[in-house]
Formats: structure tokens, sequence, C-alpha cells
């Protein structure tokens, strides 16, 4: 058994059928259905049926998979194939799409419309295209606004759907509070055990967030040196080009905290700063992402306006393409909704007290890209004088896109003339690593819930104990009526970020 082999096998769950193809690049899964409610919205048509799509190509589904699209629309199943087809090509830029692939794909979709709203809704009618058996592994993927995950849920339980092997998957957000999480949990929990519920953070199933961790425990070099003993500071920014597009009316009521803070970043944060777990296995590995955030020190209206910022887009440029303000965007006269949040965040544990983690998030800013930054300390003293300039060592983990790792090092400039210092990457790209083509985060995602593999999912724990931090923050703002501050499209932010970490004496980082 090789090194790689026992990865995959720390993954992979019991349930892989052990007839597959052990030659397979990938692993194949067992039979399975999947029920997507919300089956003519924007996540089923953009992401889920695609990622479906590619890993039947990949050849990772047994006989006898079955895709069920649940909407309210009255439409036949021909009409939402038609419809799936036009999303495909619109979204994916596929130079490979096969016709003959697709229309294979498709005779295992089908279609049924019903109103989940309808307190007599047709159960039914769902009920019929399922299999009767319960040794299949059943999935109900609720791609559906949360408010309505515990009624949903109630549904199937109460048509005798959610057999033994079934399992839900809750979209984020989980709710716009603790409470309304809480309710959600509470709502979902008495349909559904625990560790049948696979709360979806896509971020999770990004490969270079998994590579996060095995930069992090797959290499004694880093642990070492990852901690307030040699870290001075950490950056994380997940920047984004994009505005707020057709979502208005959910973003002007979400806002950045809430639809990237509460989850995005603060689950790269805990793969960041968490403890070495045990193993990679669901629970090892979320006992220690929960301690993260349970150590996440309080941000109370005392302190809220030193360590955080909001941030609105107004009017600008982006890559070379005028831009519209927030308000145009979303239609409305006035919003203090922010697109933007920079937070000074502290870990009060032995290992990370007094290290700040600067975390920031933007729509409409400079260029899409999401990165990590350890910024080492300095060394303690300089041999070669006063006047040479040592620039503390920086990691640069480039999470999307050209992912990429970069450590820079000082190391002496070449020539005659005296010993100077210069600062370059050893630089491992992807790029220039690796050709394969890299799986959408719901490729990878999706399998694992067939698979009963919940490491990449939220447990309900995390997910309320990031809305506790996050509740506390938006109540601060509330109480101090914090104002967005306002920033062109194509800026990195408002000035407001500059000056928080300014009066730290430190700067964000530029894209390296
Ligand atoms: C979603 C947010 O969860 O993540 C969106 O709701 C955001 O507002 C998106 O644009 C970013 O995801 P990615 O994979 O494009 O970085």
């Amino acid at each position: 058994m090789t090194q790689n082999d026992k990865f995959q096998g720390a993954y992979s769950d019991n349930d892989i059928d052990e007839a597959a193809e052990a030659s397979s690049a990938f692993l194949p899964v067992s039979p399975f259905e999947i029920v997507v409610f919300g089956g003519t919205g924007d996540l089923a048509r953009r992401k889920l049926l695609p990622a479906l799509y590619h890993r039947f190509c990949d050849k990772q589904f047994a006989k006898n998979v079955r895709i069920i699209a649940v909407s309210r629309s009255d439409i036949t199943r021909e009409a939402y194939l038609q419809l799936i087809q036009e999303s495909y090509q619109n979204f994916e830029q596929d130079e490979q799409f096969s016709k003959s692939q697709w229309d294979d794909f498709c005779k295992l979709v089908d279609y049924v419309s019903i109103d989940v709203l309808d307190a007599k809704a047709d159960w039914d009618a769902l009920k019929s295209k399922l299999d009767a058996s319960e040794q299949l592994t059943r999935v109900f993927y609720l791609a559906m606004p949360p408010r309505l995950f515990s009624d949903i849920c109630t549904g199937l339980g109460k048509a005798g759907l959610a057999h033994k092997g079934s399992r839900v998957v809750l979209e984020k957000p989980i709710g716009t509070d603790y409470d309304s999480a809480f309710e959600i949990n509470e709502g979902v929990g008495r349909v559904f055990h625990e560790n049948r519920i696979y709360r979806i953070d896509h971020y999770l199933g990004k490969e270079s967030v998994q590579n996060l961790m095995v930069l992090r425990f797959g290499n004694i070099l880093l642990e070492p040196l990852w901690s307030s003993s040699a870290i001075e500071h950490i950056e994380l920014t997940v920047a984004e080009s994009i505005g707020v597009g057709g979502r208005g009316s959910y973003y002007d009521g979400a806002g950045a905290l809430r639809d990237m803070v509460q989850n995005h970043l603060l689950q790269l944060l805990c793969l960041s700063t968490m403890e070495a777990p045990a193993s990679i296995n669901a629970d090892d590995l979320r006992t220690e992402k929960i301690k993260v955030l349970r150590a996440l020190a309080p941000i109370t209206a005392e302190n809220v306006k030193a360590v955080t910022v909001r941030g609105q887009y107004v009017k600008g440029v982006v890559e070379g393409a005028a831009k519209d303000d927030y308000l145009t965007d979303v239609g409305v006269d006035q919003s203090q909704t922010e697109t933007y949040v920079a937070i000074k965040a502290e870990i009060n544990n032995w290992r990370w007290k007094g290290v700040p983690i600067y975390m920031r998030t933007g729509k409409r800013m400079s260029s899409r890209r999401s990165e990590l930054i350890i910024q080492f300390k300095p060394v303690p003293h300089s041999i070669f004088g006063q006047d040479t300039l040592i620039n503390p060592n920086r990691l640069v983990i480039r999470l999307q896109p050209d992912e990429a790792v970069k450590l820079f090092l000082e190391i002496k400039e070449p020539g005659a003339g005296g010993l100077r210092l210069k600062t370059l990457p050893l630089n491992l790209s992807y790029a220039d690593n690796f050709t394969v083509r890299y799986p959408d985060a719901y490729e990878r995602l999706l399998m694992d819930v067939v698979r009963g593999n919940l490491s990449l999912f939220m447990r309900r724990d995390e997910v309320e104990a990031a809305w506790r931090w996050c509740d506390s923050i938006l109540e601060a703002w509330a109480e101090t009526q914090q104002a967005v501050a306002y920033y062109p499209a194509g800026a990195d932010g408002p000035d407001a970020a500059k000056d928080m970490l300014a009066s730290d004496n430190d700067a964000w980082s530029d894209s390296e």
C-alpha cells in the first residue's frame, strides 16, 4: 500500500463499492439516488447538475444512480432536461462537451413538480420515483432558502421518505443568526440524526483548501514555527471582483459578514489555526475546528469600531470595465448593507495569544483572489549591521485562482559591491506541477455525501459557534450604528481598512 492509498483510505468510508474497479483514478461510489429540491434554481443548474455530470463522465457512478429534481414549476421532464442543458452550456465553457455523454447522463435524470410550501404537497409523486429498497443510499439536497429546511424535512419524515439510509444536505447559510440556525438545526434534527446531516460550506471542497491541511500536517517544517513564537500576524483575504449579480434581494438582507465570514472565512481560519487532529475523520477534525471558534475573542460594542470595518462599493472600474454602485445593482435608494468587511480577530489560546488575525472579504474588489498569508517575525538580531534591511519571512498560500504556495526567504544578491540581501520566493505553483482538471468543490462534496464521509461538512456546534461570534459583531454594529465606509468598485476596500492595520503598524499585503 502506498502513502497515497493510505490517505485515500482514510478519507473514504465503508460504503465504497468493494467490487469497483480498483484501477480507477476516482474511487467509485456505491449506487445512490439524489433528490435535488430547488431543481430549477441557480445552484442546481450552475453547480449541482454540472458536478454530477462531471463525475458521471469520470465514471465514478456505479449503475442504478438516479437524480430526481424537484421544484414548484409545472414543467415536463423533457422541458427540464432542455433547461439544464442550456444552463450547462451557458455556465461551464466546456470545450469538450459531448452530446452523447450528456444524453446518457440525462437518462439518469427525472423531474417532479411539488410545492413544498403547500400543506397538501404531493409527496407521493416523489415517493413513486424513489427506490422502494432502504438499501440504496438516498440523498436529499436542499438547494432552497434555509427557512424552508425544517418544513421540507418534516414533510419527508411524514411521507416516510427519510429512511435510515438517507441523508440530507443543507446549503449555507444555515439561518441568519444563532437563534434561527438553532431552530433550523432542531427542526432538521427531529427527522435526521446529526450523522446524516451534511451542512455544506463549499470552500471545504476546494482543492487548495484541502491542501491547507496537507501543507500543515503533511510537513514537519511548518509546525514548530506555527504559533505566536514565530508568527507576527496572519492575513486572510477572500476578494471578489463580481458584484451581487442577480442576488440583490438575498444579499441586501445578509451582507458580507453573514454571506462570507460566518462560513467561508471562519472555516479557513479554523483550518489555518487549529491543533493537529488525531486523524482526518469527521469527528477528530471538527472537534479541533470548534475549539478555535470557541476561543475567538468576542467583539463587542466597546471595541467594534477599532477592530472592524464595514464597506460598500460605489461606482468604479473593475478590470477595465465600468461598474455601477451597490444601490443601483440591488435596485434600492438606500442601504447600509456591507459588501466588504475587515476584521481584526484574536484567538485566546496558548498558541495564538497576541497574534492579530486580519480577515477581509468584499465584492467588486480589484480582482478575484483568496489568499492566506503568514507573516513571520523578524530575526531576533541582525549580524549584517544596522543598514542592512532584512525582510521577515512570509508564507503566501494562494487559494484561488492560480493556486500556489510561496515562501519568501532572504538570500544574498550575487555579485561584488558588498553584502546585499534580496527577498525571493520558493514558488510551488499548482499549474506548473499539475495538469489535471481541478474538480469543482461540489463534485468532491457530493461524492463525499454519497460515501457517508462527513469530514468536509460543518457539524451543528460549529455552525452555532460561528453564529454566536458573528452575532456579537452584528449586535455591536447595530448598537454603535457603525456606518459603511464607501469604496470605489475596483479598489481593495475602503481606506478605513488600511487605517485599522496602520494603527497596529501593519499593512495589508499586496497580491504576490
Ligand atoms: C457564496 C457566497 O457562498 O460564495 C457568494 O454566497 C460568493 O456571495 C461565493 O460569491 C464565492 O464562492 P467562490 O467559490 O466563487 O469563491
